[in-house]
């Protein structure tokens, strides 16, 4: 059978891609169900995006390389698009843009225009091959061969390997003779061993996280594994096996003025408490070992309180490792843009194949990012097929 574009993928990046191919399209999936990471994300609402989008909100080889689509086809460009269909929205915090009711409708919206675009969709449809020749490319599929002048790539990256994610993309980018960049689990909680932090599970509260890359203000939550949250999630792209980052447990909180005028009015106070009145309680109980507490307020010197409160504002941890591609949310690195044209996310390699959204060595931070750039990339190759 004969197409003119033949997508494979239908997430975010590959549905969005269909509605602006024109031609004949056929977009295939080996999941019985389309845009599944979408119906699940931000726990099932959907954080399509981010009011703060900006360049600097991504990873990736080349800083430069992403700015060309997501400066074509914005974040105001998908706001309209859910007011046009009539999808409720809410910003959460941060920028980030959450559905009212759920990320089902956002699948829905997608799958209808794909549709109305005249987009066949071939769902629990498996890939066998690909292959280049004089008429164009040719798919080996379960449903049989497949052939069309162009060939767009929109199978994400690795993560969650249970809902179906695949190294797909970037076997068919080698064999197109693409360079991948090295690839790992990102926006990832932390691990520690001996369930160091067990005692804390389901403890919350807001930090600010750094290493020599990234700062970031976020909400901090230990678990029986180790430490998750946002803080964690976003830091966890810029680490790597072996690193430290430092947390600053205080919220920002001029801890040592509050001790110091505690220690004057009510000297017998226990130090513990007391700075367990400051933070919570179960925290400053478990790090009072770490942190030698002892004694009352009046037992404290200047300099050994500003000394506790450094300790808490630049608290270092070493993970022994990240939950891995099993919860990790996105797949850092990926095809390497310096083979692609950011005009149009067409291979320099050959003319006709195209890759969009996440398995593109382009990743975005936690917020809404990611979805940004899955619609503004399959914006960028749709437009130019
Ligand atoms: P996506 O992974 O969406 O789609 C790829 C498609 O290709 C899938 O349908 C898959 O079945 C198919 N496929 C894979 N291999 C194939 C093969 N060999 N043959 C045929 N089909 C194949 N981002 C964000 O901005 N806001 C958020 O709220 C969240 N929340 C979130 C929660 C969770 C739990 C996860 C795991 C991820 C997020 N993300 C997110 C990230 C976001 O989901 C992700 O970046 C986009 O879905 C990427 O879109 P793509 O279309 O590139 O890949």
């Amino acid at each position: 059978m004969q197409y003119d574009t033949i997508i494979i993928g239908a997430g975010a990046a590959g549905l969005f891609c269909a509605a602006h191919t024109g031609g004949r399209t056929l977009l295939i999936d080996h999941a019985k169900r389309p845009g599944e990471k979408i119906r699940i994300s931000g726990g099932g609402r959907c954080n399509f995006t981010n009011m703060y989008c900006e360049p600097n909100n991504f990873l990736g080889e080349n800083r430069h390389f992403h700015k060309s689509a997501l400066s074509r086809y914005t974040q105001w460009d998908w706001v309209a698009k859910m007011d046009q269909a009539g999808i409720a929205w809410h910003e959460k915090m941060l920028g980030q843009l959450f559905c009212d009711e759920k990320a089902t409708q956002i699948v829905d919206l997608l799958v209808k225009d794909a549709k109305s675009a005249g987009t066949e969709i071939w769902l629990g449809c498996g890939v066998q091959s690909v292959d280049h020749g004089p008429d164009g490319f040719s798919v080996d599929t379960d449903q049989g061969k497949v052939q069309a002048r162009n060939l767009v790539i929109a199978t994400g990256g690795k993560s969650i390997p249970k809902m179906g994610a695949t190294g797909f993309a970037y076997d068919i980018a080698r064999q197109f003779g693409h360079e991948v960049t090295e690839t790992r689990p990102a926006l990832v909680p932390f691990t520690f061993p001996d369930g160091r932090f067990a005692a804390l599970s389901g403890l919350s509260l807001p930090v600010r996280i750094w290493n020599a890359q990234a700062s970031f203000e976020e909400a901090l939550l230990f678990t029986h594994r180790g430490l998750s949250g946002p803080a964690i999630l976003q830091i966890s792209s810029y680490w790597r096996e072996g690193e430290s980052v430092t947390i600053d447990l205080t919220g920002g909180q001029d801890l040592f003025s509050a001790l110091r005028d505690q220690r004057q009015k009510e000297g017998r106070r226990n130090l513990t408490t007391e700075l367990g009145r400051l933070l919570p309680a179960k925290l400053i109980d478990f790090l009072a070992p770490e942190l030698g507490l002892s004694g009352n307020l009046a037992d404290q010197s200047d300099a050994r309180l500003r000394e506790i409160c450094d300790a808490l504002a630049n608290w270092s941890v070493t993970p022994s490792g990240s939950e891995g591609y099993r919860t990790a949310e996105v797949t850092l690195g990926g095809i390497a843009t310096s083979g692609l044209d950011s005009k149009t996310m067409m291979s320099k390699h050959q003319t006709g194949l195209y890759f969009i959204g996440e398995c593109v060595d382009v990743t975005g931070w936690l917020g809404g990012f990611n979805f940004q750039w899955a619609w503004a990339s399959a914006h960028a190759a749709g437009k130019a097929i």
